[in-house]
């Protein structure tokens, strides 16, 4: 299918624009800081529901969009995934061990990425970074034609309730007007770096499956990982959060099968 065809399946997508990258060039230490702290909720619930999800990869071609200094991927190959790669705007990454690139560069289209173009991959990983593509659509439609047969896309975004009740707090709005609203908001995270700032377009959880229908992708599984209670016990504040804002979306993404022409 085409990004034409499957645009015309759903019909009108809500903003495939996405969120600037430019920030990150500032945004990366800090973040990287902030997820390696022992109270991180990307340690304590995020990447073990995203680890999950990715089942077993021994030997499996991953590659990692969005991937930060690249520790997640690296973690993989570590565990035995096959020969990988983590791409990313910023470039502050780890070693990588044998069997994994490391390269600079956008995900917006992956497969104009050096090297990149005509290779196939068993899973494809936008963790908490699909927000970046310039197209929505477009980006998630080169990821899937670069999949494997039985390839999937892990692809994780911040719940859309969380801004919303975030920014009705701030504003003194409601959940319901924040949540509708298509109004591009400033984003500052206290634990990454807050000299810097974000612009998010907001969107609601039709606006992403509308955009995975239209990149011609199905969802396989999602969850919605909440902290489990022994973790909670040991991070109360961190419980706190979750219990105020709830967490991340996490969505497995199949392609649709080939309609005849
Ligand atoms: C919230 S972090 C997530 C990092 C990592 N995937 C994880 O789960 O920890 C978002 C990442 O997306 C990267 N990023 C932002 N815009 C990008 C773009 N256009 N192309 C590639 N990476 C981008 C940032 O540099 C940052 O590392």
């Amino acid at each position: 299918m085409t990004t034409e065809d499957a645009l015309a399946t759903v019909g009108a997508v809500r903003a495939t624009g996405g969120d600037a990258s430019r920030p990150w060039t500032a945004l990366a230490s800090g973040y990287e800081q902030a997820r390696a702290r022992e109270d991180s909720l990307d340690r304590l619930v995020e990447w073990p529901a995203q680890r999950e999800l990715l089942g077993d990869v021994t030997g499996l071609a991953l590659l990692d969009a969005g991937c930060g200094n690249g520790a997640k991927v690296a973690q993989l190959v570590q565990e035995g995934a096959g020969a990988s790669v983590g791409v990313d705007i910023s470039d502050g990454f780890v070693v990588p061990p044998t069997g994994l690139e490391l390269i600079q560069g956008d995900l917006s289209d992956l497969s104009a990425l050096p090297g990149l173009a005509g290779r196939r991959f068993d899973r494809i990983m936008l963790l908490q970074s699909f927000g970046y593509a310039r197209d929505s659509v477009l980006a998630l439609t080169v990821a899937r034609e670069m999949l494997t047969d039985d390839g999937f896309i892990l692809l994780t975004r911040t719940h859309p309730v969380r801004y919303a009740i975030e920014r009705a707090e701030e504003n003194g709005t409601t959940l319901g007007e924040e949540y509708f609203s298509t109004e591009p908001f400033a984003y500052r995270h206290r634990n990454w770096d807050d000299a810097v700032t974000l612009t998010k377009r907001p969107y609601t959880i039709a606006d992403l499956l509308n955009t995975f229908s239209a990149a011609g992708l199905w969802v396989e599984a999602v969850a919605e990982p909440a902290m489990a209670a022994e973790v909670g016990e040991r991070y109360p504040h961190k419980r706190a959060v979750m219990n105020q804002y709830l967490g991340i979306l996490l969505f497995k993404l199949r392609p649709l099968p080939q309609r005849p022409q």
